[in-house]
C-alpha cells in the first residue's frame, strides 16, 4: 500500500542512540531541561549569555530586552555587530579559514566549491561593488537570483553594509517583483539573465524588465545582471550592469560596516490571511543568535558535518538555514541550483552520496514526491544509493504525516538518524518546536516540545489556556531574540495580525495545535487563517483572489480555498462565476486554462490553482456571505451533508462541484 495515503496511527516512541546522546551538544533530556529551566528562570540573563557565547559584537551589549514599546520588542538593542563579519570574517586565523564553506551542485551536476576565505573575498569584493554604486546602510536591495554562490554572495554582501535585503522568490511574477520593489523602495535589483532549471533556462531579467516597466518603481537606479548562462538578454544602458562591470576592480578587502543589533537584516515577504503580501523585517542582533545556535541545538551541528537545507534562498528557510546559520556556526554547506526529479528523482540521494551529506533537511512535500517517485521506480528508490554519511535528517514547512516520517525515517535514515521535525514560520526568524536529535524522543508528525527559552500555550478563541488534549491556537508568551520586529512601513498590520487584544500581549502564531496527554508533545494541524500550504509555500486565499477577480474581462466574482493533496500538502481550488453563462466541456477547459495562466502571471507559478469550478453564482447565505465550508466540501469532491437552509440559492452546489 503507498506510504503517501494510507493513514497510519503511529504510536511507536523513538528515543535517541545512546551514541547520539553521548556526543551531542545537548545530550539527553536532562540537559535538555537544565537548559529550559535555566531559560524560565533567569529569561534574560539565558538569552544575555547566548548572545555573549554565539556571536561577535564590536560592542557587547549591556541590555537584553527592552520591553518599554510592547509589542515592539528590542533585544540587546546597545550592542553593535555585522552579520556578514560574524559568518565571515570571525572565521579568519582559525581553522575554518580554509574550509569548504559552500558544496554548489548546478542543475547538469557540475560541482564548485569555495572556502570560507574565499567566500570573504567574494563578499567584500561584491560589497565594494555595491559601495561604489551608492549603496549604504538602510538602503534596500531586492535580490532576485536562482540558488546559487552568487544568490549568498549577493545577501552577504548586502549585510556587510547594513543594507537590507529584500529576497524575491524567483517563482514569482513581474506583478509581484514590483509590489515588492514598490512596498520596500528598493534601491538596485540584483538577478540573473536566466535560471536553469530542470535543463530548461527560464528567464530572470526579463521578468525583472517587465516589473520595472508596470511602473512607480523610480526608486530603482541599477539592476546588477550575474550571467548565468551564455544567452543573450537585453540591458537598459546606464541602469543595467553585469556582475563583471559591478567587480571590475574592486578590492577584495571591505571592512564590514558595524550597526545595531536592533538594524533590520532584512524584509521577506510573506502572505497573510488579507490584502498584500507582508514585509517581515527582521533585526540584526537577535536573528542571527538563533540562526547559529539552532544549528547546534537542532541539527547538532559539529565541524566535519556536510550540511544541506535544500529551501531556496526565497524563503525564511533559505534565509537562516542557507545564508546565515551555517556560515555564523562554520559548517560546510552544499548549495543545490535544480530540483530533486531531475534528471531523476534519485537527484536527492545521489548528491548525499556524492557529497558525504551528514546532516539533510527538506520540505514534507519533497519526501511525498519521492515517496511516489520510488513507488513507481524501483531506480530511484534511496536504497540503490549509499546514504550511510547521513546523522541526521529533517523536515521543515508544513505538518510531516507519519506515513511520511516513518518512510523518511526507514529509507533515508536507515532507522539510524533522528527526523528533526520542526515547525517555525517567516516571523519567528528560527525554529521554535522541534525535538534535539542528542536529547528528545520522537513520535512521527508531532514536532514535539518548544526549544529552551522559548514558551509556547495553546489558547481558546478569548486567549484561555488550554489543557493537554485540547487543540486550540497557538500563542507565545514570551518573545524571542529572532522574532519579527514589524512589517515594513506598516506597524499597525503588526499590532493587529501578531498582537490581537484578546491574547493578552502574546504572539498569535496563526496555527492551530494540540499537546498530546502525558507527554505535552506539540502537534501543529494547520492555520487558522485564511492561509493555504502549498508544497510548503504560503500563499494567501485572499491574494489569489484578488488576481482572478483583476481578469475583469472574463471574471465577476471568484472563491478560493483549500483541499487536502497526497503531495503537496493542500492544493488551490477556486470557485468562479464568470461574466457569461457556466461554460461546459471543452470550453471550460479552455477557460480554466486561461484564468490559471492569468494567476501564474499576475503572482507566479506557485499560485496556479488546481482545480476551478464554475457556476452562475457562488453559495451565499441570505446576508451575502459566502459560505466557504460548503466551498471546503465540494472542493474535496464530498457530497454536502451540511444545513443549507440559510442558503439563498442551494441550486447552484450541483453547478460548482464539477472540477476543471
Ligand atoms: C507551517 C516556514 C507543521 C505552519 C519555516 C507555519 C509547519 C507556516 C511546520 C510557516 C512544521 C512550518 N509542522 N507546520 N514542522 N513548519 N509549518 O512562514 O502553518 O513559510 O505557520 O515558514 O508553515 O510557513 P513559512
Amino acid at each position: 500500500m503507498s506510504a503517501i495515503q494510507t493513514i497510519l496511527v503511529e504510536n511507536r516512541v523513538f528515543p535517541p542512540s545512546e551514541a547520539m546522546v553521548k556526543s551531542a551538544h545537548v545530550s539527553g533530556m536532562e540537559a535538555y531541561r537544565a537548559l529550559y529551566e535555566e531559560s524560565e528562570r533567569d529569561f534574560e540573563g539565558f538569552w544575555g549569555r547566548l548572545a555573549k557565547e554565539h556571536l561577535v559584537w564590536a560592542k557587547e551589549p549591556t541590555q537584553v530586552l527592552d520591553e518599554s514599546n510592547k509589542p515592539f520588542y528590542k533585544w540587546f538593542a546597545d550592542g553593535e555587530l555585522n552579520a556578514s563579519a560574524n559568518c565571515l570574517d570571525k572565521h579568519m586565523g582559525t581553522p575554518v579559514e580554509h574550509k569548504t564553506a559552500i558544496i554548489f551542485e548546478a542543475d547538469g551536476g557540475e560541482v564548485t566549491k569555495i572556502t570560507y576565505r574565499e567566500l570573504l573575498d567574494r563578499v567584500s569584493q561584491f560589497a565594494n561593488g555595491l559601495k561604489a554604486h551608492g549603496i549604504k546602510k538602510g538602503d534596500r536591495v531586492l535580490i532576485y537570483l536562482p540558488m546559487s554562490i552568487e544568490g549568498v554572495v549577493a545577501m552577504q554582501a548586502c549585510a556587510r553594509l547594513g543594507a537590507i535585503h529584500s529576497v524575491v522568490f524567483g517563482g514569482f511574477s513581474a506583478r509581484s517583483l514590483q509590489e515588492r520593489i514598490i512596498d520596500g523602495g528598493a534601491v538596485a535589483v540584483i538577478t540573473a539573465n536566466f535560471q536553469m532549471r530542470g535543463g530548461r533556462e527560464m528567464a530572470l531579467k526579463a521578468i525583472v524588465d517587465e516589473a520595472l516597466a508596470l511602473g512607480d518603481c523610480e526608486s530603482i537606479k541599477n539592476v546588477f545582471v550575474y550571467e548565468r548562462t551564455a544567452s543573450t538578454y537585453p540591458m537598459t544602458a546606464g541602469r543595467d550592469k553585469t556582475f563583471a562591470q559591478l567587480l571590475e576592480g574592486q578590492s577584495t578587502d571591505c571592512p564590514p560596516v558595524m550597526v545595531d543589533a536592533e538594524h533590520p537584516l532584512y524584509i521577506l515577504y510573506t502572505s497573510g490571511s488579507t490584502g498584500k503580501p507582508k514585509g517581515v523585517q527582521h533585526s540584526t542582533g537577535g536573528y542571527l543568535l538563533q540562526a547559529k545556535l539552532t544549528m547546534e541545538w537542532s541539527f547538532d551541528l559539529k565541524p566535519e558535518d556536510v550540511f544541506w537545507c535544500t529551501a531556496d534562498i526565497g524563503w525564511v528557510t533559505g534565509h537562516t538555514y542557507v545564508t546565515y546559520g551555517p556560515l555564523a556556526a562554520g559548517a560546510t554547506e552544499i548549495v543545490f541550483e535544480s530540483v530533486p526529479t531531475y534528471p531523476d528523482a534519485g537527484r536527492f540521494w545521489q548528491m548525499i552520496e556524492r557529497h558525504k551529506c551528514s546532516v539533510f533537511y527538506t520540505a514534507p512535500t519533497a519526501i511525498r514526491s519521492l515517496i511516489k517517485a520510488a513507488e513507481t521506480n524501483e531506480k530511484v528508490h534511496p536504497k540503490n544509493y549509499d546514504l550511510s554519511s547521513l546523522r541526521i535528517i529533517g523536515s521543515v514547512g508544513e505538518p510531516i504525516n507519519p506515513e511520511a516520517w516513518v518512510w523518511y525515517y526507514t529509507n533515508v535514515g536507515g532507522e539510524r538518524c533522528p527526523v528533526v521535525d520542526t515547525y517555525w514560520q517567516t516571523e519567528t526568524g528560527a525554529h521554535m518546536i522541534n525535538p534535539l536529535p542528542g536529547a528528545t524522543p520522537l513520535v512521527p508528525g508531532s514536532c514535539t516540545l518548544p526549544l529552551p527559552g522559548i514558551f509556547p500555550a495553546i489558547v481558546d478563541e478569548a486567549g484561555e489556556e488550554l489543557p493537554d488534549g485540547v487543540g486550540g491556537l497557538l500563542v507565545y508568551k514570551r518573545p524571542w531574540p529572532s522574532m519579527v520586529r514589524t512589517l515594513w512601513g506598516d506597524p499597525e498590520r503588526f499590532k493587529n495580525t501578531y498582537f490581537p487584544p484578546e491574547m493578552k500581549g502574546w504572539y498569535l502564531a496563526g496555527d492551530a495545535a494540540v499537546r498530546t496527554i502525558g507527554d505535552s508533545y506539540y502537534r501543529v494541524t494547520g492555520r487558522t487563517d485564511d492561509v493555504l500550504n502549498v508544497s510548503g509555500h504560503r500563499m494567501g486565499t485572499m491574494e489569489i483572489e484578488s488576481a482572478l477577480v483583476a481578469k475583469t474581462d472574463l471574471v465577476a466574482e471568484a472563491a478560493v480555498v483549500g483541499r487536502p493533496d497526497d503531495v503537496t500538502g493542500e492544493a488551490i481550488c477556486a470557485f468562479v462565476v464568470l461574466k457569461r453563462p457556466v461554460p461546459e466541456g471543452d470550453e471550460a477547459k479552455a477557460i480554466a486554462k486561461e484564468l490559471r495562466d492569468w494567476v501564474s502571471k499576475e503572482i507566479g507559478p506557485i499560485a496556479r490553482p488546481k482545480d476551478i469550478h464554475f457556476g452562475e453564482n457562488l453559495p451565499k447565505t441570505r446576508s451575502g456571505k459566502i459560505m466557504r465550508r460548503l466551498l471546503r466540501t465540494l472542493a474535496k469532491g464530498e457530497k454536502i451533508t451540511q444545513d443549507t437552509t440559510t442558503l439563498e440559492n442551494p441550486a447552484i452546489l450541483a453547478q460548482l462541484g464539477q472540477t476543471y
